[in-house]
C-alpha cells in the first residue's frame, strides 16, 4: 500500500480523503468522537504539507437522498474544534456547493462534503452508477487518500471506485489498522486468545468459524453466550437466545474439541428481572439461570477466569462487550476484560465500535491498549480472513 509520502509534493494539490465519521449521535450531539480523533493524524499531515483537503464521509444509513437528520454538520463543527481551524461544510455531495467550497480552499485549508450517502449511487450494486459518482468525486481532487478504516469492507464509490480514478494512498489510520489486524490474523504471537461478545451469534458466524482454525482459546461473553449455554443443554431463562443458531453452535463446540481450541464460557451470570438500568439482579451459576430471569452480564468468577486467560496470552483480540455496559450495574464483566487487556504483557487489539466505545465510556486510557480499532464490520471481516475491497484497491 502506498503512503501519503508516495504521493509526492502535495502543496496546493486538492486531496480527497475518505474518512469514517459515522459517530453515535444523540440528536445533534456527538456522544463518542473517537472516530473523528482517529482521523486527525492523516488530516493534519496533509494540511501541514499545504494540501487543500476535501473530506468525504457518511453518517448513518440515509436512504440515498438528502435527510437533515443525517447531516454531517455536527461532525464539521467537532472536527473544526479538534483541528483548531475552520472546516467548511458543502451543503451537497458533488453538486454546485461542493465545487464552490473546494474552489474556495487555500493551501492548508479543509472542507467536508455533505453525507456521501445522500447520493444513492454511493452504495449502488451497479458498477456504472458507482463509477459515475466516483468520476464526479475525482473531478474535485488531484489525489485520493483512503483513511476510513471502518468502511473498507464496503465496495462503495467513495471507498473503492474513486481509488481507481486518482493517484491513491492509504492514510495513517488505515495502515495502522491493517498492520495490527493482519498480524493477528496471519502470524499472531501465541498463545492467541480471542474474546468475543456482543448480542448476536449470527453476526459472528464467519469470524467464529475462522477463529477455530487460528486461535488457541476463545472466550465467549455478551448476549451470544446464552445460545452457547443452550447448546450445552442448559436453560437460559428469559435471556437473549437465538434458537436457530443452537445447532450451528453445537457444531462449533464439536469442532473446537477436535482442533484442540479451548472455548471458555462464563461460569456465572448476572441475571436481572428485566432489561432496565435499575432492574433487581443477582449472580447465579451459568448452568442454573432461573426461569423468567435474563442474563445481562457475565459474573465476577467469569471475569476472573477470562482475566487469567488474557494475562497468559501473547496476542489478544477483543470484539464485543461482555454485558449491557451502558447500565452501570451490568458493566463489570466488560470492565474486567478491559482491565485485563490493560494489565497483560501481550499485544491487545480492541475491535468493533461497541468495544471501543465501551473502553472509553468506562474511563480507560486508550494508551493502555495495543491497538483500538475504529472498525466494526471491517475489523471483524479482517479477523474472518476476508479480502476487503477498500484495501485490495489500494494494493495495486
Ligand atoms: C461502521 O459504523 O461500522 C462503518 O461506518 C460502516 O457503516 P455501515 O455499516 O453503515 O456501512
Amino acid at each position: 500500500m502506498k503512503t501519503i509520502d508516495d504521493l509526492g509534493d502535495l502543496r496546493g494539490k486538492r486531496v480527497l480523503v475518505r474518512s469514517d465519521f459515522n459517530v453515535p449521535l444523540d440528536g445533534t450531539t456527538i456522544t463518542d468522537d473517537g472516530r473523528i480523533r482517529a482521523a486527525l493524524p492523516t488530516l493534519q499531515a496533509l494540511l501541514q504539507q499545504g494540501a487543500r483537503v476535501v473530506v468525504t464521509a457518511h453518517l448513518g444509513r440515509p436512504k440515498g437522498e438528502p435527510d437533515p437528520t443525517f447531516s454531517l454538520a455536527p461532525v464539521a463543527a467537532r472536527l473544526g474544534e479538534l483541528l483548531d481551524q475552520p472546516v467548511a461544510l458543502a451543503s451537497d455531495v458533488v453538486g454546485p456547493s461542493a465545487h464552490a467550497t473546494v474552489e474556495g480552499l487555500q493551501d492548508g485549508q479543509i472542507a467536508l462534503l455533505e453525507n456521501i450517502r445522500f447520493d444513492a449511487r454511493e452504495t449502488s450494486k451497479d458498477d456504472a452508477a458507482r463509477g459515475e459518482l466516483a468520476d464526479e468525486l475525482a473531478a474535485l481532487a488531484d489525489a485520493f487518500v483512503s483513511d476510513g478504516f471502518g468502511v473498507v469492507h464496503r465496495k462503495q464509490a467513495s471507498v473503492f471506485d474513486v481509488a481507481q480514478r486518482l493517484p491513491h494512498a492509504a492514510g495513517t489510520l488505515v495502515r495502522a489498522e491493517v498492520q495490527a489486524l493482519r498480524k493477528a490474523v496471519e502470524a499472531p504471537d501465541r498463545p492467541y486468545v480471542v474474546v468475543l461478545g456482543g448480542s448476536k451469534v449470527s453476526d459472528k458466524l464467519g469470524v467464529i468459524a475462522n477463529l477455530l482454525t487460528k486461535a488457541d482459546k476463545l472466550l465467549i461473553g455478551g448476549g451470544m453466550v446464552f445460545t452457547f449455554l443452550k447448546a450445552q443443554g442448559h436453560e437460559v431463562g428469559a435471556s437473549l437466545l437465538e434458537e436457530d443458531q443452537v445447532e450451528a453452535v453445537k457444531g462449533y463446540l464439536a469442532q473446537a474439541t477436535e482442533r484442540g481450541v479451548e472455548i471458555v464460557l462464563p461460569v456465572d451470570i448476572v441475571a436481572a428481572d428485566s432489561f432496565a438500568a435499575d432492574a433487581p439482579h443477582e449472580t447465579v451459576s451459568a448452568d442454573a439461570i432461573p426461569a423468567g430471569k435474563m442474563g445481562l452480564d457475565i459474573g465476577p468468577r467469569s471475569g476472573e477466569l477470562f482475566r487469567e486467560a488474557i494475562l497468559g496470552a501473547k496476542t489478544i483480540a477483543w470484539n464485543g462487550p461482555m454485558g449491557v455496559f451502558e447500565f452501570p450495574a451490568f458493566a463489570e464483566g466488560t470492565r474486567a476484560v478491559a482491565q485485563a487487556l490493560v494489565d497483560t504483557d501481550g499485544f491487545s487489539i480492541v475491535g468493533g465500535g461497541d468495544s471501543a466505545a465501551a473502553v472509553r465510556k468506562l474511563g480507560f486510557d486508550e494508551a493502555g491498549f495495543g491497538h483500538i480499532s475504529t472498525g466494526g464490520g471491517a475489523s471483524l471481516e479482517l479477523l474472518e480472513g476476508k479480502t476487503l475491497p477498500g484495501i485490495s484497491v489500494l494494493e495495486d
